[in-house]
């Protein structure tokens, strides 16, 4: 159903996890695809494999916690294809988990350079390349944490409920460049960081399983046919759309 034949995918985060299979779908439906991440041996071994599938793809190490790597990893994008039209902004951490009283001010910086900074800063930095080349998309990823915060996930679920805000103003302000900038909240599917979580605090597995009405932990490429919606033509812009199995708050 989904054809990004032509279309140049950046995605963050692209060598392990969602992001992984994010870069390999994108690849399956006729995009160039540029791997980020901070690790370039990662991105590098995920490129090779679509490459040697008979897809195409390239490796860009950047740390999105730095605008120095986000600005050297737009001009090395542009310089490689000539533009980008969609960019996923995948990336994201939660190294912080645990009650608001013991957090410390040095991790809440670290989350938000991460998960919010980079994010806003990578897409305005691409988007008026983007509106030269006659639009684009932006993804971006927060998590149904954004919208239902829940205890011991403070800085998490406020980094991305600040990515949200940002989401809405950046599809404002950019939808004249016509940039359609959209968020996908995901509930929890299987990844490194969700096994951190899972390590982290007792119950948390069958705490999500309990409070979503599918009763299971996706797998990661469940949330590929949402993030392709989102990609593709269409006439939506501004919202977030939640792939969460249908969680309910507690
Ligand atoms: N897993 C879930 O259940 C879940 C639920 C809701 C939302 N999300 C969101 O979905 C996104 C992907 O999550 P995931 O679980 O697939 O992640 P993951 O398995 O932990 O993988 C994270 C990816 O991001 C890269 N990365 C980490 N820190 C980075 C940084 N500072 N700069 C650049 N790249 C960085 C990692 O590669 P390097 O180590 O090489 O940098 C890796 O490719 C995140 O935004 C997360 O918040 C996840």
């Amino acid at each position: 159903m989904f054809d990004f034949i032509g279309k140049v995918v950046l995605i963050t985060g692209g060598s392990r996890g969602l992001g992984k299979a994010m870069s390999e779908g994108f690849a399956r439906a006729g995009a160039k695809v540029i791997v980020s991440s901070r690790k370039i041996e990662a991105c590098k071994a995920v490129a090779k494999s679509i490459n040697e599938a008979g897809g195409e793809a390239i490796a860009l190490a950047a740390n999105v916690g730095s605008t120095q790597d986000l600005d050297q990893l737009k001009d090395d994008a542009l310089a490689h294809y000539g533009h980008v039209d969609i960019l996923v902004n995948n990336a994201g951490i939660n190294i912080a988990m645990g009650a608001l009283t013991d957090l410390s001010p040095d991790a809440f910086d670290k989350m938000y350079q991460v998960n919010q900074r980079g994010p806003w800063y990578l897409a305005s930095r691409l988007a008026p390349h983007m509106a030269e080349n006659g639009g684009g998309v932006v993804i971006n990823f927060l998590s149904v944490s954004a919208l239902k915060p829940p205890a011991f996930m403070g800085f998490y679920a406020a980094t991305k409920a600040a990515l949200d805000a940002l989401t809405k103003v950046m599809a404002q302000e950019w939808a004249p460049m016509n940039i359609r900038v959209n968020a996908i909240a995901p509930g929890s599917y299987y990844s490194d960081l969700t096994d951190g979580a899972i390590a982290a605090i007792p119950g948390f597995e069958e705490g999500i399983i309990d409070a979503n009405l599918i009763k299971r932990i996706a797998a990661s490429d469940e949330i590929l046919n949402p993030v392709f919606y989102l990609a593709g033509e269409s006439y939506t812009t501004g919202i977030t759309l939640t792939a969460d199995g249908g969680m309910m708050v507690k």
